[in-house]
């Protein structure tokens, strides 16, 4: 009996916790993610094959509410609150998952992804969808050049990568760019590569206590990934976004004789020491030394005598 109540108290308990569990916001750069593709007739039907395999055990038939039972519930696909997401926000969503939904990154390919997206916004007559502005590839521009800048007020490092194309300069888009701090042996990769959008755009993060020199400054390093197709175009600049950090020069404090900081006076001593009691071992060695070859002699003159 009293095995009951204590499973029935821990099932409110989890429920009370998963129905706790927050709105599920995808992050504000993947919201505005686009296909590359125009959904059609085909990529609906694909779309439905997808869901049937991958999705309908828990999100049942799309407007008929049919639902699997769990916590959170997962939402009907012709729903208003599966439809007010973004197309990015679904791709999002479903790439990542979340618990109990499974994560899709593995699952599925990105088409594979957008494909099923077509077939969700089915179900949803008043859709009209944007396409992905035509990417510029590497072959298509010259001259690529990467501009950057500290966006202060959101406290992020964004790259404007640019070419041209027809004589005219035009952003690249959908180049993966990757940001560096230099060091002195090697760079160290900030933040992760991100794809340019269709502005030619990518934002950075970089970590609140990123080390730079005495001053704050971190001297910063964009390179595109893909150097085959754009060519070497990588851009550097200083910005005065990392922690002050003193790095003393060698001749300085760390020094066992110097006039600035004085050595502690155990170091001192003990060295004194130490210096002293060799010295007294090598004099005791000597004397040692001294005292056979004297007691020798006096021996030869015995046997002499
Ligand atoms: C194991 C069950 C399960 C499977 C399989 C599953 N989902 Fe889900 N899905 C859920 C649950 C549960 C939620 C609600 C999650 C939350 O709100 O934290 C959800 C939420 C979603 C959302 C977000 C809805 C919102 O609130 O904005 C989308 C989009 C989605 N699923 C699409 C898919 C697609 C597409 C597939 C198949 C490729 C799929 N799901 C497979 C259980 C599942």
């Amino acid at each position: 009996m009293k095995k009951r109540y204590l499973s029935l108290l821990l099932i409110f308990v989890i429920t009370l916790r998963l129905s706790a569990q927050q709105e599920w916001i995808v992050p504000a750069e993947n919201l505005s993610k686009l296909s590359t593709f125009a959904f059609s007739d085909s990529t609906r039907k694909a779309g439905m094959n997808l869901y049937i395999t991958n999705c309908k055990s828990c999100h049942g038939d799309p407007g008929k509410n049919n639902v699997i039972k769990l916590v959170p519930p997962p939402v009907d696909p012709a729903s208003d609150r599966m439809q007010a997401n973004t197309d990015g926000g679904m791709y999002f969503k479903i790439s990542q998952g979340r618990m109990p939904m499974p994560t899709f990154k593995n699952i599925l390919s990105p088409t594979d992804v957008w494909v099923v997206i077509s077939y969700l916004r089915s179900f949803n007559p008043k859709y009209a969808q944007e396409v992905a502005p035509k990417v510029l590839t590497g072959a298509m521009v010259q001259n690529v050049k990467i501009h950057l800048n500290w966006l202060k007020e959101k406290d992020q490092v964004q790259a404007v990568v640019s070419g041209t194309k027809d004589k005219i300069e035009q952003p690249v888009a959908g180049a993966e760019v990757k940001l560096f701090a230099k060091r002195y042996f090697g760079n160290l990769l900030i933040d992760e590569a991100r794809n340019t959008d269709a502005q030619g755009q990518v934002l950075f993060n970089f970590p609140k206590d990123l080390p730079g020199d005495s001053t704050g400054y971190v001297q910063l390093l964009a390179r595109l990934s893909d150097e085959e197709a754009y060519g070497e175009s990588k851009s550097e600049t200083t910005l005065q976004i990392g922690v002050p950090t003193y790095k003393p020069p060698l001749n300085e404090q760390r020094a066992m004789w110097n006039v600035v900081q004085k050595t502690p006076i155990w170091l001192l001593l003990s060295y004194t020491f130490t210096v002293l009691a060799v010295w007294a071992f090598i004099f005791y060695v000597l004397f040692q030394i001294r005292a056979i070859s004297k007691s020798g002699l006096s021996k030869d003159q015995d046997t002499i005598d």
